[in-house]
C-alpha cells in the first residue's frame, strides 16, 4: 500500500496568513498539521508516501520532513502546479503508485480514530473504501447517502440539501484502478478533478465500501480559522487529558517497529530541549525501557 499526503491548494479561507505561508505547516496546537495525516498513515503500516504540495510550499514540507527516514518511512516530493482538484493527485503521484493500491490523506486532516484504521487498510483487498462521519454542518462536504441495509446509494459533493449528515472525511483507499479513473474523469464546473467522480465510479461499479466511523472518534479539518481553532483545542484537551499526543509520528514510527529503540534515542537526542522531545524522552523511550530493559 502506498501513502499520498495532499497539501497543496490555495488555502484561501485561512488568508492573508497563506499569502506567506502553507495551511498544512500551521500550528495545531503543539505540532505542524501535516504531522497528523502523517501519523494516521505510518499507524496504518504505510511506509513509502508521496507528499504533494505548492511549487512554493514544497521545499519547506522537505525541510520539515526529510527523507523520511527519521520516521523510519520514504518520502517522494511532487508538486502540483494549481489547485486542479483532489483527484489531479493519482496523475501526479501515477509513477509513485505504480502498480500498488494507494491512501490519500489530505493535509489538514486530523483523526484520533484509534487503530480502526490500521484495521480497515489491513482488510482492504480491492476496490475503494472511504469512511463516513457524522457531522452537524454536511453541505460543507462530500455526502453520502445509505438505504436501509446500509449500503451506500449516493454521494454529492457539497449540496445544498444534504441526503444525510454523514461527511465523507480527507481520507480514501483505493486499489490500482483509481489512476485509471482519475484519467478518465474531467473537470467539474469549478474546474477541479472532484475526488467524488472517482468514488462514484467505484460506486457504479459496485466496488465501493463506505465505512462509518463510530461516536468516539474524532475528525477535525483544520480548513478555517475557526476550525483550526477546534482543532487544536481538542487536541490540547485530549494530550492534557491523556499525557499522550495524537499525532506524533515519531512515537507511530517506534510502535509500528519503523524505527528501533536505540534509532529513536539517537532522533530525542538531536532535538532542542522542548516539550516535544521530553514526551519522547519521558514517556515513549522510558516506557518502552520499563517494559523491555
Ligand atoms: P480544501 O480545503 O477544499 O481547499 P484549500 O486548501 O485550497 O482551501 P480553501 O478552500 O480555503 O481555498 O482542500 C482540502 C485539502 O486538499 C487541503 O489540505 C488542500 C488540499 N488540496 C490540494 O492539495 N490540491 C487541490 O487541488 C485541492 C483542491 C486541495
Amino acid at each position: 500500500m502506498k501513502g499520498i499526503i495532499l497539501a497543496g491548494g490555495a488555502g484561501s479561507r485561512l488568508y492573508p496568513l497563506t499569502l506567506v505561508a502553507s495551511k498544512q505547516l500551521q500550528l495545531v496546537y503543539d505540532k505542524p498539521m501535516v504531522y497528523y495525516p502523517l501519523t494516521t498513515l505510518i499507524e496504518g503500516g504505510i511506509r513509502d508516501i508521496c507528499l504533494i504540495s505548492t511549487p512554493q510550499d514544497l521545499p519547506r514540507f522537505q525541510q520539515l520532513l526529510g527523507d523520511g527516514s527519521r520516521f523510519g518511512v520514504k518520502f517522494d516530493y511532487r508538486q502540483q502546479a494549481k489547485p486542479e482538484g483532489l483527484a489531479q493527485a493519482f496523475k501526479i503521484a501515477d509513477t509513485f503508485i505504480g502498480t500498488d493500491p494507494v491512501t490519500l490523506i489530505l493535509g489538514d486532516s486530523i483523526f484520533n480514530a484509534g487503530d480502526i484504521l490500521s484495521q480497515v487498510l489491513t482488510g482492504f483487498n480491492t476496490g475503494a473504501t472511504i469512511f463516513g462521519y457524522h457531522v452537524n454542518d454536511p453541505e460543507r462536504y462530500g455526502v453520502v447517502e445509505f438505504d436501509a441495509d446500509g449500503r451506500a446509494v449516493s454521494i454529492e459533493e457539497k449540496p445544498k440539501a444534504p441526503k444525510s449528515n454523514y461527511a465523507v472525511p480527507g481520507i480514501y483507499i483505493f486499489d490500482n484502478e483509481v489512476v485509471n479513473f482519475a484519467k478518465m474523469i474531467t473537470p467539474s464546473a469549478r474546474g477541479e478533478l472532484e475526488i467524488t467522480d472517482v468514488i462514484l465510479e467505484y460506486l457504479r461499479r459496485g466496488s465501493l465500501h463506505v465505512h462509518r466511523l463510530a461516536r468516539g472518534v474524532a475528525w477535525l479539518d483544520a480548513g478555517t480559522s475557526s476550525s483550526l481553532h477546534d482543532a487544536s483545542a481538542y487536541v490540547q484537551t485530549i494530550e492534557k487529558r491523556a499525557g499522550i499526543k495524537i499525532g506524533c509520528p515519531e512515537e507511530a514510527a517506534f510502535q509500528q517497529g519503523f524505527i528501533s529503540l536505540p534509532r529513536l534515542e539517537e532522533i530525542v537526542r538531536l532535538m532542542p530541549n522542548c516539550e516535544y522531545r521530553d514526551y519522547l524522552e519521558q514517556k515513549v523511550v522510558a516506557e518502552a525501557k520499563r517494559v523491555q530493559p
